[in-house]
């Protein structure tokens, strides 16, 4: 780590974190909070505002022993505090905690299943003990993340400590050979009783609401969901205590996932009568999930989430409710009914009923008993009741939290999952994921996320195209990440992004990183000082370069722009402030920057496959089978999506196309330059009025005649991305005739006559299942409507193509379809297509159009096709933020 100093900047970048989280954390937790950064060399950090602490210096009774050490993988998409150093022990090993005050405390344990020193991730088994209750049994980091899909995450527990001290001890299991136990970081908060309120059901199967169940306690309990229903991703700032509230859509059942809403400006929320404020930051309230405004509909299904948990335990799940849709003012106007696992919990659940209005936040809390050992899932379903004929045939959801009580023998543990088979197939693109039957819900997942504000952003595209070397080590560093990262900041709902966590984990609150400062000196170090033979590529913004970072662990892609004025420097802080804050599996993230001396340098990721275009034509390059094409189409829309379902503010990319569509090294898709993003409307408005911009042949006609942006701009360039790649042509080919010329035009017209499949790309010919063809191309043209209002969101484009995707693995699975382009049958790319003659940027011949629109900087229209930087342009935008 290079980086212990903070400079002036960073701290810049995390003021507005910080300015609203010290509230919270002097107001709910005092000194009383321990965050522990195990194994950490430094001794403290600041950069979130919360206050880390190298486990080597804190105050225990007893000398500390175990090895330090730092992660042998270490990501970009991993928060270096607390995750990239832990401590490892070989022999059983206490930490002994004395509180300031006894009580309830939650405990989160940090893990980051790598290899640390010797020691293999694989080799790490271990449990993990407080006081007397075993929190953790021969559990493996590993098999977690792998099972859950995500990099990191945090267990939380809570613990009545009541005596004020607190023993954790990590014992590596004696049935593994060379097994060890490993910690990256140990927070414990203080917190009121939120448990034991006295009212919760328990639900038998029997009679509903006839047996109230209380909870011991001194009953130790585990966190395994905390859901922020309809919303994002959110921690919680002012009810402390850093809880994260993941988004649920993954978690929803099938397409009937109802319809989400925020409140209404004008209400503010408050707390139904004896509802304490800890139980949930009003935040929770003030989005939800209905089931849509179609009484017929609703009567037809049930609104279901599926959660994984262990059999055997008996679980607390809390609903937390607040109207906030419906005008309501009497009861039985929303009357609905709630079933858990199959058996009804509640009859006649009738929000108003229980808070007393409109903007009122309450809970309900039931116990369920499950039975039996391994995973197993539960299911919280809603459905309208209609023998009280209500007003609407509708039922609402605010929050929905899972606790796992303790069972008598004073444990929590469950069992490890089963390793997955398919986790080492180098099948790109993380599809094990998709192969359980969450599938839908784990897809539609992730999508929702983070807000952010605008970017900056200068086209990787010149420098992707030259890059080609895939390590293996890359491929080791990215495996086993679905969605976004799990990346949340703490203290500012607003910009928490998408938390991907899992069954069986939240996501902990983002320490650090999320905007790395590096001195002009390691930019020095990583691009051998500017050598001229790491150069990857040349736009007008400056020079690309291939770097190393992190005494070579990591390679990155080093911007260096143009030294600007001192003006400039302040906007570039600012954007690069929001920039970093959108994190998402399927968008090139900004690892850091560099601005001494006037200079400014962006560090990205380095996406080694390039973009998404020099894969389909004019290429050398094999083709790239159906079904990876249909993984990395469903990739980039679940990134566009994230950007446009930000709540508050959502973000149009204006610039689909091919070649700001990247792929990693392990082909996952990442969509890059947002240089001409611009911040949509926030809630209200439903356009933002601009100057045309984006790249001809993707530009939605519709914006162009009425210069109104929407985020269906975006879903009308997807949709000519998505005949791009199924036809393996440019989305302009003017050697073409003439109505040829257009991808969109010609594509439309040839779906429209039934003709499609003539004017595919020969290499996937017979390799398309015909209902897989069907859906694809029915969604490409959906995309193509030629007004916004009837386009598809770019959710509903996900679950589209993802539907496509699992009819075409039907198909291939049951031999019916054979995919993967064998070499015999399939000229190489050189030969591929037809457009080997067509010149690969077209960009003059826009004035034709450009005399009909006001044309801010015509430099924009260069990227046209596929040199596509416009950077000049782009960089206009950060100077002028005025402007957007
Ligand atoms: C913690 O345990 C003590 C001793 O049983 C009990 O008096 C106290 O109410 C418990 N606190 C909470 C928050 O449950
Ligand atoms: C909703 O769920 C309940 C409980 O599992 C079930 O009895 C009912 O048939 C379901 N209704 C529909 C429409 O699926």
């Amino acid at each position: 780590m290079k980086n212990p100093v903070v400079p002036p900047c960073a701290l810049a970048c995390a003021s507005l974190i910080i300015l609203s989280v010290i509230p919270a954390i002097l107001a709910a937790d005092d000194n009383s909070t321990i965050l522990l950064s195990c194994g950490a060399s430094e001794s403290s950090f600041v950069l979130d505002g919360r206050n880390w602490t190298s486990d080597a210096d804190f105050n225990f009774a007893h000398p500390l022993s175990g090895e330090s050490a730092r992660a042998a993988r270490q990501s970009s998409s991993v928060p270096r505090v607390p995750y990239l150093t832990a401590r490892v022990f070989t022999s059983p090993f206490s930490y002994n905690f004395s509180l300031a005050v006894g009580g309830r405390v939650f405990l989160r344990l940090y893990f980051y299943p790598s290899d640390y020193g010797n020691h293999t991730s694989d080799d790490a088994f271990f449990s993990v003990t407080a006081d007397t209750f075993t929190l953790l049994h021969n559990f493996s980091a590993s098999l977690f993340a792998q099972n859950t899909t995500v990099d990191y995450f945090t267990r939380e527990f809570s613990l009545n400590v009541s005596t004020g001290i607190l023993n954790l001890t990590f014992s590596p299991s004696p049935t593994h050979n060379h097994s060890y136990a490993f910690i990256n970081g140990i927070e414990i908060v203080p917190i009121p009783d939120i448990f034991n309120l006295g009212n919760a059901m328990l639900v038998t199967g029997g009679d509903v609401n006839s047996i109230t169940y209380e909870i011991d306690p001194e009953s130790a309990i585990e966190t395994v969901y905390r859901l922020n229903v309809g919303g994002q991703a959110i921690t919680d700032p002012k009810g402390g205590f850093s809880r994260l509230w993941e988004d649920d859509t993954r978690y929803l059942l099938g397409a009937a996932v109802g319809v989400t809403f925020s409140k209404n400006p004008n209400v503010s929320i408050t707390y139904a009568r004896g509802v304490p404020s800890s139980i949930a930051p009003t935040e929770v309230y003030e989005t939800a999930r209905s089931m849509g405004l179609e009484a017929s509909v609703n009567l037809q299904y049930n609104l279901t989430w599926i959660l994984q948990v262990d059999a055997g335990f008996y679980y607390l799940v809390r609903l937390h409710f607040c109207e906030i849709q419906y005008p309501i003012t009497t009861t039985n106007q929303r009357v609905f009914d709630i079933f858990i696992n199959n058996q009804t919990a509640q009859r006649y659940a009738d929000v108003i009923a229980w808070s007393g209005n409109i903007g009122v936040a309450t809970y309900r809390d039931y116990v369920v008993i499950t039975t039996g050992s391994g995973q197993m899932d539960l299911w919280v379903a809603l459905h309208p009741q209609i023998t009280s004929q209500p007003e609407y045939y509708d039922a609402i959801l605010n929050g929905l939290e899972v606790f796992k009580l303790q069972n008598s023998s004073n444990s929590l543990a469950g069992f490890n999952p089963e390793p997955r088979s398919d986790q080492t197939s180098d099948s790109p693109n993380g599809s094990a994921s998709r192969k359980n039957h969450k599938a839908l819900p784990a897809i539609l997942g992730g999508l929702i996320g983070g807000v952010a504000f605008l970017l900056v952003a200068f086209g990787l595209i010149m420098l992707c195209r030259r890059w080609k070397k895939q390590k293996a080590e890359e491929a080791a560093t990215s495996e086993g990440t679905y969605g976004a990262l799990p990346l949340s900041l703490i203290g500012n709902s607003h910009f928490a992004a998408s938390a991907r966590t899992t069954t069986g984990s939240n996501a902990s609150p983002l320490p650090a990183n999320l905007c790395r400062y590096f001195s002009f000196e390691e930019i020095q170090t990583a691009t051998k000082d500017f050598d001229e033979s790491l150069l990857l590529g040349v736009g007008g913004f400056g020079k690309v370069y291939l770097g190393e970072i992190d005494d070579g662990t990591m390679k990155v892609a080093i911007k260096r722009g143009n030294p600007m004025s001192e003006q400039g420097v302040h906007e570039f802080q600012t954007e690069i402030e929001m920039l970093s804050k959108l994190r998402h599996r399927h968008l090139v993230s900004l690892i850091g920057y560099c601005e001494e001396n006037y200079e400014m340098i962006l560090v990205y990721d380095y996406m080694a496959h390039g973009t998404l275009r020099e894969h389909l034509y004019n290429t050398r390059k094999p083709p790239l089978s159906w079904k990876q094409r249909l993984e990395i189409c469903i990739g980039a829309a679940h990134g566009l999506h994230y950007l446009h379902s930000g709540a508050t503010y959502t973000i149009i990319h204006r610039d689909v196309k091919t070649t700001n569509i990247l792929l990693d090294a392990n082909w996952v898709a990442k969509v890059s330059d947002f240089g001409l993003s611009k911040a949509g409307p926030a809630m209200d408005d439903t356009h933002v009025s601009t100057v045309v911009k984006g790249s001809f042949g993707y530009l939605d006609p519709e914006y162009f005649r009425r210069q109104q942006l929407t985020e269906k701009s975006d879903v009308y360039s997807f949709g000519v991305v998505l005949f791009e790649v199924l036809c393996a042509r440019p989305a302009l080919n003017r050697t073409l005739p003439k109505e040829q010329v257009s991808l969109a035009d010609w594509a439309l017209h040839c779906q429209k006559k039934g003709v499609l499949e003539d004017i595919m790309d020969p290499c996937l010919k017979g390799r398309i299942a015909p209902q897989c063809f069907k859906k694809f191309a029915e969604t490409a043209e959906k995309c193509l409507a030629d007004l916004g209002a009837e386009r598809p969101s770019m959710g509903e484009v996900v679950w589209n193509l993802q539907f496509a995707l699992h009819i075409q693995e039907s198909a291939e699975n049951s031999g019916n379809i054979i995919d993967g382009i064998s070499d015999d049958a399939i000229p190489l790319g050189m030969f591929h297509k037809q457009d080997l003659n067509t010149p690969t940027t077209e960009s003059t011949t826009a004035t034709t159009i450009s005399s009909t629109v006001s044309i801010q900087d015509r430099s924009i229209f260069a990227s046209d096709d596929s040199q596509g930087l416009a950077p000049n342009a782009v960089f206009s935008e950060i100077m002028n933020p005025a402007g957007r």
